[in-house]
C-alpha cells in the first residue's frame, strides 16, 4: 500500500477512480456530505472542485494505492482565516469497502499527520456520525470528542442524525 499526495495536476488521471470510491462509500451509507443517488457526474463535479482547491493551496489530498487499485483517501482543508493559520481539518477519510479493516485509514491518518505538521497546522478538528466507525478510529488515534451535536445532518436513509466534533492538538 502506498501513500500519495495528489496535486491539481496528478489528480486528473484519478478522478474517475476517485468518484468510483466516494459512490462506493455513499451507496454503503457513509455519511460524507451526499445523499443518495449519487451520480457518477455529480460525483465528478465534487471532486473537481476538490482539485481546485488543491490549486489554490487550501487543500491537501492524500490517496492510498494498492497496485494501480484505489483503496482510501482523506484530506486536509487548511484553514485561511488570519487567526486560523495553525489549524485544519480532517475531512472526507473513506476507504473502498474491498480494503476495510486493512489499516488503509490508520495509514491514511498518520500520513495526513504528518503533512499537517509539515504545513505547520498544529490543532486539527474533524467531525463524524455519532457511533460510526469512524468515530472509534479516531478516538483510538488521539482525538479527543469535543461534543455532540443533534440533528446536524442527515444520513442516506433519510434520518437526521448526530454528529461528533472531535480535535486533536500535534505535539
Ligand atoms: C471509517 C473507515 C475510513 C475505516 O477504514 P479502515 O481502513 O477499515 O480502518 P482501519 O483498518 O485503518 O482501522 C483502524 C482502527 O479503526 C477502528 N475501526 C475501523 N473500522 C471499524 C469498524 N467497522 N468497527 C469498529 N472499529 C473499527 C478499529 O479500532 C481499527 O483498528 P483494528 O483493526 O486494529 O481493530 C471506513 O470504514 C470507511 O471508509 N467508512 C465510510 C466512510 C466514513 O464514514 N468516513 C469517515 C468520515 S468522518
Amino acid at each position: 500500500m502506498h501513500i500519495h499526495r495528489l496535486t491539481s495536476q496528478t489528480i486528473l488521471p484519478e478522478l474517475s477512480k476517485l468518484a468510483s470510491l466516494l459512490q462506493n462509500a455513499v451507496t454503503n451509507g457513509a455519511s460524507v456530505g451526499f445523499l443518495l443517488p449519487l451520480s457518477e457526474e455529480d460525483a465528478l463535479v465534487y471532486w473537481q472542485d476538490v482539485a481546485k482547491a488543491i490549486e489554490s493551496s487550501s487543500r491537501i489530498l492524500l490517496i492510498a494505492k494498492a497496485d494501480d487499485e484505489l483503496a482510501g483517501t482523506v484530506q486536509l482543508d487548511l484553514a485561511t482565516r488570519a487567526n486560523g493559520s495553525h489549524r485544519a481539518e480532517v475531512a472526507k477519510l473513506m476507504v473502498h469497502t474491498s480494503f476495510r479493516r486493512q489499516g488503509v485509514a490508520r495509514l491514511l491518518m498518520n500520513a495526513i499527520e504528518a503533512e499537517a505538521r509539515s504545513a505547520g497546522r498544529t490543532t486539527l478538528v474533524l467531525d463524524t456520525r455519532e457511533g460510526d466507525p469512524s468515530e472509534a478510529l479516531y478516538a483510538k488515534l488521539g482525538y479527543v470528542r469535543a461534543g455532540v451535536i443533534p440533528e446536524y445532518a442527515r444520513s442516506t436513509n433519510g434520518k437526521l442524525h448526530s454528529t461528533v466534533f472531535m480535535y486533536k492538538l500535534l505535539k
